[in-house]
């Protein structure tokens, strides 16, 4: 049996008696006049199907106490099928996707209108479809219309995704490899880069490098739009402009990962643009280089990352007093959240389908533990602005550096650790590449 298999009987497991559960797909969204941006497959539905086409839906039920899973794809279409691409089709689906049954995605209103008359509970992802809302609005109150000529009429109205989102949290041994595949093709670009860099190179240029060394890799899609910033950029966090020029003498912080068969990567580093960090660039970087490797050591099963946050933000703040960028009293400057001013995000988050993954937290007062099979991302940063109030020499640095990492029994493994982290392996790798050049 697939995994995807297992996954929907798990949901259905969850599901109540006469039932039924709706997942849609992903919106082709148009970019220009008649072009479309890449199509991405809906996280939740490729984790319950693996079908990558648009325009689709899955329907599970659970009446009687029998399962049934049914698909609503696009029908085969000659024409379509010459200029655009293959499609699965109806005829092919239940051998290919293990459903019980496909219908054409044109039949889905009224098949649905027939099916959900009788259903005690719908299960669906809430306001979260603008299209999925209006069609169970137009069926359901057409249904409530009919009660007089014997309609039954779901009475239950579940949010499928929570429950959903809860199973995707603790990966499989299979998802485990994909995000490790993900991870190594990742760093693989993020090493490329450093090779590549040199002074006068434009930050889109360093980009390519890296898309060019994922698809060499394997693949042609990135997890998240790529920040390539020189200097004073890698101050602002989400940079994704990637179109200035890189300086001697200034960093450059590189937050990329790769998506492989839907897993994503995601990785920061941070380097001289020249190949020699300066004194200043060397401490601070030390300084967010031991806290990571300290927050890594920390990471195992029963541990909140919260928990793990509040460690990290302790140890940089010392570090700053201790550098001159803060002054005062560190219980008081992480009270007031002084420090917010060079460290304003979070410790990481789940990694998976997708970049930021599925999954709660738990509350401020009652965090989340980690737990054996999570996949994670540590990734503190240090970010002084241009505009920041402290000495000249401390301005434009922005640093971050991330890792991903796979919950286990013991601890961690780091999955994306083949990326140099440590001052001295960096510029080893970006002279030997000047050498070799
Ligand atoms: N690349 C997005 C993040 O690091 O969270
Ligand atoms: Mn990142
Ligand atoms: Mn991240």
């Amino acid at each position: 049996m697939s995994l995807f298999q297992q996954r929907r009987i798990e949901f259905i497991n969850k599901m109540q008696a006469n039932s039924m559960a709706l997942f849609p797909v992903a919106h082709e969204t148009i970019r220009n006049n008649d072009c479309e941006y890449p199509f991405r497959q809906n996280s939740d539905f490729h984790y319950l199907t693996g079908f990558s086409e648009p325009d689709a839906l899955l329907m599970l039920t659970n009446i009687d106490g029998v399962a049934r899973v049914i698909l609503f794809n696009r029908k085969k279409d000659k024409s379509a099928e010459i200029w655009h691409g293959y499609r699965l089709g109806q005829e092919e689906a239940p051998a290919k996707l293990a459903v019980d049954q496909a219908y054409g995605i044109d039949e889905f209103e009224t098949r649905l209108e027939s099916m959900i008359n009788g259903i005690d509970a719908l299960y669906y992802p809430m306001f979260q479809n603008d299209a999925l809302d209006h069609t169970l609005k137009t069926i359901i109150n057409k249904l409530r219309a009919s009660k007089r000529k014997g309609a039954i009429v779901p009475n239950c109205y579940f949010d499928c995704l929570p429950i959903l989102h809860e199973m995707r949290v603790i990966k499989s041994e299979r998802e485990a490899e994909l995000l490790a595949e993900a991870a190594e093709i990742s760093a693989s670009g993020h090493i490329r880069a450093m090779q590549a860099c040199y002074p006068g190179m434009w930050e889109y240029q360093l980009e390519a490098e890296i898309k060019h060394q994922f698809a060499l890799q394997g693949t042609r899609d990135v997890a998240y739009n790529s920040i390539v910033a020189g200097g004073n950029n890698a101050c602002i966090l989400h940079y994704t402009e990637n179109n200035k020029q890189l300086k001697s003498g200034d960093l450059v912080l590189i937050d990329a990962g790769a998506e492989y068969q839907g897993y994503a990567g995601d990785i920061t580093r941070t380097f001289p643009v020249n190949g020699k960090f300066t004194d200043h660039q060397a401490q601070l970087y030390q300084l967010v280089l031991d806290i990571q490797v300290s927050a890594i050591n920390q990471v195992k099963p029963g541990v909140a990352m919260a928990d793990i946050n509040k460690k990290v933000v302790s140890k940089l703040v010392d570090g700053l007093l201790a550098l001159g960028l803060l002054s005062g009293d560190s219980e008081a400057l992480i009270a007031d959240e002084s420090y917010k001013d060079f460290y304003m995000h979070g410790i990481g988050h789940y990694l998976g389908l997708d970049v930021h993954d599925a999954g709660s937290y738990g509350t401020l007062d009652d965090p989340r533990v980690l737990e054996a099979g999570m996949a994670i991302t540590i990734e503190p940063g240090l970010y002084v602005s241009n505009d920041a109030d402290v000495d000249d020499c401390w301005k434009g640095i922005g640093i971050r550096i991330e890792d991903d990492l796979l919950v286990t029994e013991q601890g961690a493994e780091v999955l994306s650790a083949d990326v140099p982290k440590t001052i001295d392996e960096i510029e080893a790798l970006m002279a030997d590449a000047k050498a070799h050049g």
